[in-house]
Protein backbone atom coordinates (compact mmCIF):
# COMPACT_ATOMS: atom_id res chain seq x y z
CA UNK A 1 0.00 0.00 0.00
CA UNK A 2 0.99 3.16 -0.52
CA UNK A 3 1.43 6.28 1.47
CA UNK A 4 4.01 8.61 -0.21
CA UNK A 5 2.68 12.17 -0.34
CA UNK A 6 1.94 14.51 -2.80
CA UNK A 7 4.89 17.36 -3.49
CA UNK A 8 2.52 20.22 -3.81
CA UNK A 9 0.97 22.04 -0.99
CA UNK A 10 -2.75 21.40 -0.07
CA UNK A 11 -6.05 23.36 -1.17
CA UNK A 12 -6.00 26.57 0.30
CA UNK A 13 -9.25 26.57 1.82
CA UNK A 14 -8.30 23.60 3.27
CA UNK A 15 -5.29 24.02 6.34
CA UNK A 16 -2.02 25.55 6.20
CA UNK A 17 -0.10 22.71 6.37
CA UNK A 18 0.83 19.33 3.65
CA UNK A 19 -1.67 17.10 2.39
CA UNK A 20 -1.90 14.41 5.58
CA UNK A 21 -0.54 17.10 7.92
CA UNK A 22 2.85 18.23 8.83
CA UNK A 23 5.17 15.94 6.75
CA UNK A 24 7.55 15.43 9.75
CA UNK A 25 5.31 14.13 11.84
CA UNK A 26 4.07 11.31 9.34
CA UNK A 27 5.67 8.49 11.24
CA UNK A 28 6.17 5.31 7.94
CA UNK A 29 6.35 7.28 4.79
CA UNK A 30 7.88 5.82 1.98
CA UNK A 31 9.74 7.91 -0.65
CA UNK A 32 7.50 9.11 -3.64
CA UNK A 33 6.30 6.24 -5.84
CA UNK A 34 6.55 9.34 -8.40
CA UNK A 35 8.09 11.94 -9.89
CA UNK A 36 5.41 13.78 -10.92
CA UNK A 37 3.68 16.90 -8.87
CA UNK A 38 0.61 15.95 -7.27
CA UNK A 39 -2.41 18.31 -8.14
CA UNK A 40 -4.90 19.16 -5.00
CA UNK A 41 -8.29 19.46 -6.04
CA UNK A 42 -9.43 23.35 -6.02
CA UNK A 43 -9.86 25.03 -2.77
CA UNK A 44 -13.42 26.87 -3.76
CA UNK A 45 -16.47 25.61 -3.87
CA UNK A 46 -18.98 26.23 -7.19
CA UNK A 47 -21.79 28.09 -6.49
CA UNK A 48 -24.46 25.44 -6.62
CA UNK A 49 -26.23 27.00 -9.27
CA UNK A 50 -23.24 25.55 -11.56
CA UNK A 51 -25.17 22.07 -11.10
CA UNK A 52 -27.89 23.98 -13.05
CA UNK A 53 -25.88 24.57 -15.81
CA UNK A 54 -24.23 21.44 -16.06
CA UNK A 55 -27.25 18.89 -15.80
CA UNK A 56 -26.94 15.68 -17.48
CA UNK A 57 -28.46 14.87 -20.66
CA UNK A 58 -31.59 12.62 -20.41
CA UNK A 59 -29.33 9.67 -22.37
CA UNK A 60 -26.80 9.88 -19.54
CA UNK A 61 -26.59 7.34 -16.80
CA UNK A 62 -28.34 8.81 -12.92
CA UNK A 63 -29.87 12.07 -15.31
CA UNK A 64 -32.56 11.77 -12.40
CA UNK A 65 -32.31 12.97 -9.15
CA UNK A 66 -31.62 9.91 -6.12
CA UNK A 67 -32.97 12.17 -3.91
CA UNK A 68 -35.54 9.93 -1.33
CA UNK A 69 -35.53 6.87 -3.51
CA UNK A 70 -34.92 4.94 -0.28
CA UNK A 71 -37.54 6.62 1.66
CA UNK A 72 -39.28 2.96 2.14
CA UNK A 73 -36.17 2.15 3.88
CA UNK A 74 -35.90 5.13 6.17
CA UNK A 75 -36.73 4.38 10.28
CA UNK A 76 -38.56 7.85 10.39
CA UNK A 77 -41.71 6.25 11.17
CA UNK A 78 -40.63 4.70 14.50
CA UNK A 79 -42.33 6.64 17.61
CA UNK A 80 -40.12 6.45 20.24
CA UNK A 81 -38.88 9.67 21.51
CA UNK A 82 -35.03 8.52 20.96
CA UNK A 83 -35.71 7.66 17.18
CA UNK A 84 -37.11 10.70 16.55
CA UNK A 85 -35.09 11.77 13.88
CA UNK A 86 -35.40 14.83 11.71
CA UNK A 87 -35.89 14.12 7.61
CA UNK A 88 -34.69 15.56 4.93
CA UNK A 89 -35.99 14.66 2.04
CA UNK A 90 -37.08 11.55 2.56
CA UNK A 91 -33.61 10.31 4.54
CA UNK A 92 -33.26 10.31 8.61
CA UNK A 93 -30.63 12.15 10.26
CA UNK A 94 -30.34 11.90 14.12
CA UNK A 95 -32.53 14.12 16.18
CA UNK A 96 -30.89 16.81 17.97
CA UNK A 97 -29.45 16.16 21.17
CA UNK A 98 -27.19 18.51 23.29
CA UNK A 99 -23.91 19.33 21.29
CA UNK A 100 -24.35 16.53 18.68
CA UNK A 101 -24.17 17.63 15.20
CA UNK A 102 -23.57 14.34 12.85
CA UNK A 103 -23.98 15.10 9.54
CA UNK A 104 -24.58 11.59 7.51
CA UNK A 105 -27.91 9.94 7.79
CA UNK A 106 -28.29 7.63 9.95
CA UNK A 107 -30.74 4.98 8.01
CA UNK A 108 -30.31 1.60 6.63
CA UNK A 109 -28.78 2.26 3.34
CA UNK A 110 -26.08 5.06 4.93
CA UNK A 111 -25.68 2.17 7.43
CA UNK A 112 -24.66 -0.28 4.99
CA UNK A 113 -21.86 2.09 3.50
CA UNK A 114 -20.78 3.08 7.17
CA UNK A 115 -20.03 -0.80 7.32
CA UNK A 116 -18.30 -1.05 3.58
CA UNK A 117 -16.19 1.71 4.96
CA UNK A 118 -15.54 -0.30 7.97
CA UNK A 119 -14.21 -3.08 5.46
CA UNK A 120 -12.20 -0.12 3.61
CA UNK A 121 -10.56 0.87 6.78
CA UNK A 122 -9.08 -2.69 8.17
CA UNK A 123 -8.22 -3.58 4.64
CA UNK A 124 -5.95 -0.50 5.08
CA UNK A 125 -4.78 -1.59 8.03
CA UNK A 126 -3.56 -4.77 6.53
CA UNK A 127 -6.60 -6.41 8.33
CA UNK A 128 -5.73 -5.30 11.47
CA UNK A 129 -8.57 -3.43 13.77
CA UNK A 130 -6.12 -0.95 15.33
CA UNK A 131 -2.06 -0.06 15.09
CA UNK A 132 -1.52 0.52 18.82
CA UNK A 133 0.68 -1.85 20.77
CA UNK A 134 -2.31 -3.44 23.09
CA UNK A 135 -2.28 -6.59 24.73
CA UNK A 136 -4.80 -8.67 26.20
CA UNK A 137 -7.10 -5.54 27.29
CA UNK A 138 -9.47 -6.24 29.85
CA UNK A 139 -12.29 -2.65 28.70
CA UNK A 140 -12.32 -1.00 25.92
CA UNK A 141 -14.80 1.98 24.09
CA UNK A 142 -15.27 2.37 20.86
CA UNK A 143 -16.90 6.55 20.50
CA UNK A 144 -19.00 7.16 18.15
CA UNK A 145 -19.55 3.44 16.97
CA UNK A 146 -21.85 3.68 14.50
CA UNK A 147 -23.33 0.74 13.56
CA UNK A 148 -20.98 -1.03 16.34
CA UNK A 149 -19.20 -3.13 13.43
CA UNK A 150 -15.80 -2.60 14.37
CA UNK A 151 -16.64 -2.85 18.50
CA UNK A 152 -18.59 -6.37 17.41
CA UNK A 153 -15.08 -7.47 15.84
CA UNK A 154 -12.98 -5.87 18.40
CA UNK A 155 -15.50 -8.08 21.04
CA UNK A 156 -15.14 -11.22 19.19
CA UNK A 157 -10.71 -10.31 18.64
CA UNK A 158 -11.21 -10.30 22.86
CA UNK A 159 -13.33 -12.52 24.78
CA UNK A 160 -12.22 -11.24 27.62
CA UNK A 161 -12.52 -8.09 27.45
CA UNK A 162 -15.49 -5.84 28.07
CA UNK A 163 -16.04 -3.51 25.11
CA UNK A 164 -18.67 -0.26 25.33
CA UNK A 165 -19.83 1.47 22.62
CA UNK A 166 -21.47 4.34 22.20
CA UNK A 167 -23.07 7.21 20.03
CA UNK A 168 -25.78 9.78 19.54
CA UNK A 169 -28.07 7.38 16.84
CA UNK A 170 -29.25 4.25 18.18
CA UNK A 171 -28.38 2.20 14.94
CA UNK A 172 -26.72 -0.68 16.51
CA UNK A 173 -27.46 -4.40 16.09
CA UNK A 174 -29.15 -6.34 18.98
CA UNK A 175 -27.70 -9.42 17.81
CA UNK A 176 -23.72 -9.04 19.31
CA UNK A 177 -20.97 -10.62 21.07
CA UNK A 178 -21.70 -11.21 25.45
CA UNK A 179 -18.84 -9.23 26.26
CA UNK A 180 -20.00 -5.74 24.13
CA UNK A 181 -22.77 -3.32 25.34
CA UNK A 182 -23.67 -0.09 23.04
CA UNK A 183 -24.96 2.90 25.56
CA UNK A 184 -27.46 4.71 23.37
CA UNK A 185 -27.26 8.42 23.49
CA UNK A 186 -24.38 9.09 24.57
CA UNK A 187 -23.23 12.45 23.27
CA UNK A 188 -19.06 12.18 23.34
CA UNK A 189 -18.94 16.49 23.34
CA UNK A 190 -20.82 16.73 26.73
CA UNK A 191 -18.64 15.55 30.21
CA UNK A 192 -18.23 11.62 30.10
CA UNK A 193 -19.57 9.94 33.29
CA UNK A 194 -16.90 6.17 32.48
CA UNK A 195 -15.10 7.17 35.48
CA UNK A 196 -11.37 7.41 35.61
CA UNK A 197 -8.67 5.32 34.97
CA UNK A 198 -11.24 2.48 33.96
CA UNK A 199 -10.01 1.72 30.09
CA UNK A 200 -7.23 0.06 28.89
CA UNK A 201 -8.20 1.60 24.80
CA UNK A 202 -9.91 4.13 23.89
CA UNK A 203 -11.04 3.84 19.64
CA UNK A 204 -12.30 6.24 18.16
CA UNK A 205 -12.97 6.73 14.11
CA UNK A 206 -14.12 8.99 11.38
CA UNK A 207 -15.91 10.82 13.60
CA UNK A 208 -14.93 14.49 10.81
CA UNK A 209 -17.28 17.29 11.03
CA UNK A 210 -18.66 16.28 14.40
CA UNK A 211 -16.30 17.86 16.19
CA UNK A 212 -15.81 21.28 17.76
CA UNK A 213 -12.81 20.53 20.41
CA UNK A 214 -10.64 17.81 19.74
CA UNK A 215 -8.36 18.84 22.61
CA UNK A 216 -11.31 18.12 24.81
CA UNK A 217 -12.35 15.32 23.39
CA UNK A 218 -8.79 13.47 23.85
CA UNK A 219 -8.62 14.87 27.20
CA UNK A 220 -11.34 13.09 28.22
CA UNK A 221 -10.26 10.08 27.05
CA UNK A 222 -6.88 10.60 29.10
CA UNK A 223 -9.18 10.77 32.28
CA UNK A 224 -10.93 7.44 31.35
CA UNK A 225 -8.04 5.51 30.05
CA UNK A 226 -5.75 3.51 32.91
CA UNK A 227 -2.02 4.44 32.88
CA UNK A 228 -0.13 2.85 30.20
CA UNK A 229 -3.82 2.68 28.28
CA UNK A 230 -3.58 3.55 24.49
CA UNK A 231 -5.54 6.11 22.65
CA UNK A 232 -6.47 5.67 18.84
CA UNK A 233 -7.92 8.14 16.19
CA UNK A 234 -8.80 6.83 12.89
CA UNK A 235 -9.57 10.14 10.62
CA UNK A 236 -9.69 10.71 6.54
CA UNK A 237 -9.52 14.11 4.17
CA UNK A 238 -12.51 14.89 1.89
CA UNK A 239 -9.30 16.21 -0.43
CA UNK A 240 -8.50 14.42 -3.28
CA UNK A 241 -5.41 14.53 -4.97
CA UNK A 242 -4.22 13.75 -8.63
CA UNK A 243 -0.77 12.55 -9.72
CA UNK A 244 -1.49 12.92 -13.70
CA UNK A 245 -3.43 16.22 -14.16
CA UNK A 246 -7.08 14.19 -14.16
CA UNK A 247 -8.40 16.47 -11.75
CA UNK A 248 -10.58 19.18 -13.73
CA UNK A 249 -11.39 22.16 -11.21
CA UNK A 250 -15.29 22.14 -12.11
CA UNK A 251 -15.31 18.05 -12.11
CA UNK A 252 -17.96 17.09 -9.02
CA UNK A 253 -14.75 14.83 -7.59
CA UNK A 254 -12.37 18.01 -7.39
CA UNK A 255 -15.39 19.47 -5.70
CA UNK A 256 -15.89 16.83 -2.74
CA UNK A 257 -13.22 18.47 -0.77
CA UNK A 258 -14.71 22.00 -0.59
CA UNK A 259 -18.11 20.98 -0.01
CA UNK A 260 -17.30 18.69 3.28
CA UNK A 261 -14.96 21.87 4.17
CA UNK A 262 -17.65 24.67 3.55
CA UNK A 263 -20.42 22.57 4.85
CA UNK A 264 -17.99 21.87 8.27
CA UNK A 265 -17.28 25.78 8.55
CA UNK A 266 -21.44 26.64 8.48
CA UNK A 267 -22.04 23.64 11.18
CA UNK A 268 -19.00 24.45 12.99
CA UNK A 269 -17.38 21.48 12.52
CA UNK A 270 -13.83 20.75 10.80
CA UNK A 271 -13.51 18.32 7.94
CA UNK A 272 -9.83 18.64 7.80
CA UNK A 273 -8.71 16.81 10.64
CA UNK A 274 -5.77 14.99 8.91
CA UNK A 275 -4.89 17.86 6.69
CA UNK A 276 -4.39 20.22 9.79
CA UNK A 277 -2.41 17.10 11.50
CA UNK A 278 -5.02 17.42 14.90
CA UNK A 279 -4.89 14.35 15.70
CA UNK A 280 -1.01 14.61 16.77
CA UNK A 281 -2.00 18.08 18.24
CA UNK A 282 -4.97 17.42 20.21
CA UNK A 283 -3.04 13.84 21.43
CA UNK A 284 -0.31 15.73 22.49
CA UNK A 285 -1.85 18.89 24.02
CA UNK A 286 -3.91 15.90 26.15
CA UNK A 287 -0.73 14.19 27.35
CA UNK A 288 -0.51 11.46 25.24
CA UNK A 289 3.57 10.11 25.20
CA UNK A 290 4.87 7.60 22.38
CA UNK A 291 2.30 8.84 19.11
CA UNK A 292 2.75 7.64 16.35
CA UNK A 293 1.07 7.69 12.97
CA UNK A 294 0.63 5.94 9.94
CA UNK A 295 -0.75 7.98 6.98
CA UNK A 296 -2.56 5.96 3.84
CA UNK A 297 -2.87 6.44 0.44
CA UNK A 298 -6.06 5.30 -0.67
CA UNK A 299 -7.36 6.16 -5.11
CA UNK A 300 -11.22 6.42 -5.45
CA UNK A 301 -11.93 3.81 -7.53
CA UNK A 302 -10.06 0.67 -9.34
CA UNK A 303 -7.35 3.14 -11.30
CA UNK A 304 -4.02 2.38 -9.51
CA UNK A 305 -1.81 -0.59 -11.08
CA UNK A 306 -0.74 -1.21 -8.14
CA UNK A 307 -2.74 -4.36 -6.36
CA UNK A 308 -3.53 -3.02 -3.02
CA UNK A 309 -4.12 0.10 -3.53
CA UNK A 310 -6.82 -0.70 -6.62
CA UNK A 311 -8.46 -3.18 -4.06
CA UNK A 312 -8.91 0.05 -1.18
CA UNK A 313 -10.00 2.34 -4.49
CA UNK A 314 -12.87 -0.16 -5.63
CA UNK A 315 -13.65 -0.25 -1.87
CA UNK A 316 -13.30 3.32 -1.29
CA UNK A 317 -15.98 3.81 -4.23
CA UNK A 318 -18.24 1.48 -3.24
CA UNK A 319 -18.88 2.97 0.08
CA UNK A 320 -19.19 6.44 -1.47
CA UNK A 321 -21.45 5.70 -4.78
CA UNK A 322 -23.82 3.10 -2.49
CA UNK A 323 -25.00 6.25 -1.07
CA UNK A 324 -23.97 9.92 -2.08
CA UNK A 325 -26.78 11.58 -1.19
CA UNK A 326 -26.59 10.03 2.73
CA UNK A 327 -23.18 11.80 2.92
CA UNK A 328 -23.50 15.25 1.09
CA UNK A 329 -27.70 15.93 1.57
CA UNK A 330 -27.59 17.67 5.36
CA UNK A 331 -24.37 19.76 4.32
CA UNK A 332 -25.93 20.35 0.69
CA UNK A 333 -29.01 21.49 2.36
CA UNK A 334 -27.40 23.49 5.16
CA UNK A 335 -25.39 25.35 2.34
CA UNK A 336 -28.90 26.14 0.68
CA UNK A 337 -28.38 23.83 -1.96
CA UNK A 338 -32.50 23.29 -4.04
CA UNK A 339 -33.27 19.12 -4.43
CA UNK A 340 -32.49 19.68 -7.88
CA UNK A 341 -28.67 21.07 -7.55
CA UNK A 342 -27.60 18.48 -5.14
CA UNK A 343 -29.54 15.57 -7.57
CA UNK A 344 -27.14 16.85 -10.48
CA UNK A 345 -24.47 16.60 -8.07
CA UNK A 346 -24.90 13.67 -7.18
CA UNK A 347 -25.46 12.03 -10.93
CA UNK A 348 -22.45 13.76 -12.14
CA UNK A 349 -20.15 12.58 -8.94
CA UNK A 350 -21.90 8.82 -10.09
CA UNK A 351 -20.52 9.33 -13.51
CA UNK A 352 -17.11 10.22 -12.44
CA UNK A 353 -16.68 7.79 -10.29
CA UNK A 354 -17.63 5.02 -12.55
CA UNK A 355 -15.79 6.77 -15.32
CA UNK A 356 -12.36 5.87 -13.18
CA UNK A 357 -11.06 8.83 -15.78
CA UNK A 358 -10.45 10.55 -13.23
CA UNK A 359 -7.10 9.19 -10.97
CA UNK A 360 -7.82 10.49 -7.48
CA UNK A 361 -6.66 9.85 -3.85
CA UNK A 362 -7.11 10.30 -0.62
CA UNK A 363 -5.30 10.32 2.47
CA UNK A 364 -6.25 8.42 6.18
CA UNK A 365 -4.22 9.04 9.17
CA UNK A 366 -4.83 6.66 12.02
CA UNK A 367 -2.72 8.17 15.00
CA UNK A 368 -2.56 6.51 18.78
CA UNK A 369 -0.50 7.27 21.98
CA UNK A 370 -0.32 6.29 25.57
CA UNK A 371 -1.29 7.43 28.59
CA UNK A 372 1.84 7.40 30.95
CA UNK A 373 2.32 6.11 34.03
CA UNK A 374 3.74 2.53 33.02
C1 LIG B 1 -19.09 8.45 10.11
S1 LIG B 1 -19.83 7.54 11.42
C2 LIG B 1 -18.50 6.49 11.97
C3 LIG B 1 -18.99 5.29 12.76
C4 LIG B 1 -17.89 4.38 13.31
N1 LIG B 1 -16.98 5.08 14.20
C5 LIG B 1 -17.11 3.73 12.21
O1 LIG B 1 -15.95 4.08 11.99
O2 LIG B 1 -17.68 2.83 11.55
C6 LIG B 1 -19.87 8.75 12.71
C7 LIG B 1 -20.69 8.30 13.88
O3 LIG B 1 -20.46 9.21 14.95
C8 LIG B 1 -21.68 9.46 15.59
N2 LIG B 1 -21.59 10.75 16.26
C9 LIG B 1 -21.60 11.97 15.70
N3 LIG B 1 -21.49 12.93 16.64
C10 LIG B 1 -21.42 12.28 17.82
C11 LIG B 1 -21.31 12.71 19.17
N4 LIG B 1 -21.28 14.01 19.49
N5 LIG B 1 -21.25 11.77 20.15
C12 LIG B 1 -21.31 10.45 19.84
N6 LIG B 1 -21.41 9.98 18.59
C13 LIG B 1 -21.48 10.88 17.58
C14 LIG B 1 -22.71 9.43 14.48
O4 LIG B 1 -24.01 9.20 14.98
C15 LIG B 1 -22.19 8.29 13.63
O5 LIG B 1 -22.74 7.06 13.99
Amino acid sequence: MGDTEPKSEKPAAASNTEPGGTSAAVAPTSSPASPVRATPAPATILPPEHWEQVALRADDDDADSTLGDDAATSTASISSTILQYRTIRGRTFHSEIGNAQYWGANDDRHNDALDVLHHLFTLSLNDELYLAPISSPQNALDIGTGTGIWAIDFADKFPECAVTGTDVSPIQPTWIPPNLKFSEIDDCTQEWTFGADKFDFVHIRYLLGCIPDWTHLFKQAFATLKPGGYLESYEGSPNVYTDDDTLPPTSAIAQWGPLFINGGKAIGRSFTIVDDGVQRKAMEEAGFVDIEEKRIKVPSGGWSKDPKEKELGIWAQHAVESDIEGFILFLTTTLGWTKEQTGVYIAHMRKELRSLKHHVYYYQKVVWGKKPGI
